[in-house]
């Protein structure tokens, strides 16, 4: 039902060239009208040109059952109009208002243990409701009908960050739509019993009837039924925004529509990969990570947003100027870091750069969360920053609408691999699937080289080299196009943990890595999960944590690193068969940084893949480059905030210092004409 890819209309400049869409989440209704204007002022002084407006607004729209206000909305997005804001006008049913979930408290999510959420926070509703489900689209189809054809809209914002706080809902609307899915799935009881396992403690279902989401049992439950329970809970998401947008394409199919992904380290419960037909436009909410890999995270899910969007433009719909609120201990940004985030997610193809939110709420759960305007007011080192931001996306106009240019090589990143490594009852509750692609991601850019983020089903055949990182959930279909890819010259790298089980989580017998050991030329007995305080070590210096096994050879396979420590000293730690055209690597530890990062230069090595932009120090920035029809456009984003970094002289430089060392939040960017 969407569109190929229908982007929102551009902005542009008089002559007509288009601009990056700027902007943020804007909440006026938490304002008396005196503020409005000078929000508008201000936000022209900011350069901002985009508002996502209405996302909280249900309860002010709709007050009572049957009483509607739209006399705010529609002066708003006249004003905004006036103002040359564009609207992103979300369809208002992320958070339903006290006199709904009054009169109709089965609405309410219950939780595994059986706790009804309560109204008082936000997206308290159930995804499968039918009950939310009807007043939320008559909501959606009233604002469609009224705001249509309005001259400031361009996009709708379906509901809002899907999922966020209610993926998990183990109500009897949730109980019967989880039956209802599996009926379709499995069609029999015969096939289910057999997809679950459930000869394994008495747990056989004699009628569809019997079987409830995976509530807390007497222990855990299992792990087929858990695992068809993250799968029914994004799908269940997904219904509820196709059945948003079947709204909105009856009422308003010109405008395109997007609803916000959460592609971020800790939110596991949406697979975004079987989302993408069912929005117009890809759009991401980001928030940076208080950590050391602060940069590679978010380098990593922009990445990743930009394969979902199959390398077309997408939208940053969301981060922050400075501090969030909901973390334990909530900073500031460095100074530079508002602008290295922003240019970050553009380097990998953003065309929108939008913050929550415009002016900080000064009451309400997130009053403590920076926004483009701080309480401060104007007169403010984020408004400055926020405005001098502004005019760097007008420079960089010429950018937009350019391509991210694929690499050759590439991270595969699976949710159900996530899913399914992630359960209870497994060797180790240490090992996460984010994590370790993460790490080899890192490990990658640690080499200087570009690197994609891909869903195990997008196309393998263009890498020279593809790292599939704890992809624990290998179905047939999965092994043979990675052996495929291989055999026509790919150089394939796993890691422990890997191929071990079918779409089933069944385990494939015969000795780990199940599906990938014939292809791998190992075969693995026993897993050695490691407690935090061990370790291992390997015979050349190396070391490596989390796991280890003792792992045999199959004829052919060479040892590239032997263990130097432990029952396995001696034996191979890191192995590569040689198949066809290509090669597959396996690494049965967790290699520490330094030594996961000079593998990873070897396997580059070993497949001819080298840097794009040669400068001194290559594994200190992060390169990407987005082609335009004239020229590339190449971005160094330095990996340490505190540090500084030698480039050399470089030339075309359109953004950023023309200095040989720059600082650590200095993003350059360079234009390279296309020679013929
Ligand atoms: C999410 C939501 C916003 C806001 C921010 C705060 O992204 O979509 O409404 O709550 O988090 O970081």
């Amino acid at each position: 039902m969407s569109h190929v890819h229908h982007f929102p209309t551009r902005v542009t400049t008089a002559d007509g060239s288009p601009q990056f869409f700027y902007g943020a989440d804007y909440n006026p209704e938490q304002w008396p009208r005196e503020v409005w204007d000078s929000d508008i002022a201000l936000m022209q002084q900011a350069g901002v040109n985009v508002v996502s407006l209405a996302i909280f607004s249900w309860a002010r729209i709709q007050p009572t059952n049957d009483t509607w206000d739209f006399e705010w909305l529609d002066d708003m997005m006249d004003r905004l109009h006036a103002g040359g804001i564009r609207v992103d006008l979300a369809t208002a049913t992320a958070s339903p208002p006290p006199w709904l979930t009054t009169q109709h408290p089965e609405i309410l999510p219950v939780t595994r243990d059986g706790v009804v959420l309560s109204q008082g926070g936000r997206q308290h509703w159930r995804p499968t409701s039918p009950v939310f489900r009807e007043h939320a689209l008559q909501l959606v189809e009233k604002i469609a009908e009224r705001y249509a054809s309005h001259p400031a809209l361009i996009a709708w914002h379906v509901n809002n960050e899907l999922g966020c706080h209610n993926v998990y809902d183990y109500s009897d609307d949730a109980a019967e739509a989880f039956r209802e899915w599996l009926r379709e799935k499995y069609e029999d009881l015969e096939t289910l019993n057999q997809a679950w396992g459930t000869a394994f403690w008495s747990q056989q279902y004699s009628d569809f009837n019997q079987i409830v989401p995976p509530r807390v049992a007497a222990t855990e439950n299992n792990p087929t039924q858990l695992l068809d329970f993250n799968r029914f809970s994004s799908d269940a998401l997904r219904d509820y925004l196709r059945d948003e947008n079947a709204v909105l394409e009856r009422i308003s199919p010109d405008i395109p529509r997007t609803t916000n992904f959460m592609v971020m380290s800790g939110t596991s419960g949406m697979d975004y990969a079987t989302w993408t037909s069912d929005v117009d436009f890809i759009s991401n909410d980001h928030y940076l990570l208080p950590t050391r890999d602060a940069i590679e995270e978010l380098s990593f899910s922009a990445a990743r947003c930009s394969s979902l969007a199959k390398n077309k433009p997408w939208w940053l719909m969301e981060h922050s100027t400075s501090a969030v609120n909901w973390r334990e201990i909530n900073p500031p940004k460095r100074r530079g870091e508002m602008a290295r985030d922003a240019l970050t997610h553009v380097a990998h193809g953003a065309d929108a750069v939008c913050f929550f939110q415009w002016r900080a709420s000064l009451a309400g759960s997130e009053r403590f969360h920076a926004a483009m305007l701080p309480h401060a007011g104007a007169d403010s080192r984020t408004f400055r920053d926020a405005t001098a931001l502004g005019e760097t996306l007008e420079k960089l106009a010429p950018v937009v609408g350019s391509k991210v240019l694929p690499s050759q090589v590439a991270v595969i990143f699976d949710y159900e691999s996530w899913w399914a490594s992630s359960q209870p009852f497994l060797p180790s509750s240490l090992v996460d699937h984010h994590a370790q692609a993460l790490d080899w991601y890192t490990a990658l850019l640690d080499t200087g080289v570009r690197v994609d983020v891909v869903s195990p089903d997008d196309d393998l055949s263009g890498y020279k080299v593809v790292v599939a990182p704890l992809l624990h959930m290998v179905p047939p279909a999965l092994a043979s196009r990675i052996t495929t890819a291989v055999e026509a010259g790919a150089h394939f790298v796993t890691s422990f943990f890997s191929g071990i089980v079918d779409e089933d989580a069944h385990v494939i017998p015969g000795g780990y890595p199940g599906a990938l050991r014939d292809l791998l030329g190992v075969r693995v007995e026993e897993f050695h999960p490691l407690t935090p305080q061990q370790g291992v070590l390997l015979e050349d210096g190396g070391a490596g944590t989390l796991w280890f096994e003792a792992v045999e050879l199959s004829e052919g396979t060479e040892t590239l690193h032997n263990y130097g420590s432990g029952p396995t000293a001696g034996m191979p730690a890191v192995t590569r068969a040689t198949r066809g055209q290509g090669s597959a690597v396996y690494v049965s530890t967790h290699l520490d940084r330094e030594d996961l990062a000079e593998l990873a230069g070897d396997i580059l090595r070993t497949a001819g893949v080298y840097v794009d932009v040669e400068f001194p120090s290559p594994g200190w920035v992060i390169t990407t480059i987005r082609r335009g029809t004239d020229a590339d456009y190449i971005f160094l984003i330095p990996r340490d905030p505190e540090g500084t970094v030698e480039v050399g002289q470089l030339t075309g430089i359109i953004h950023g210092p023309a200095e040989t060392t720059i600082k650590g939040t200095d993003v350059i960017v360079l234009r390279r004409e296309h020679t013929a």
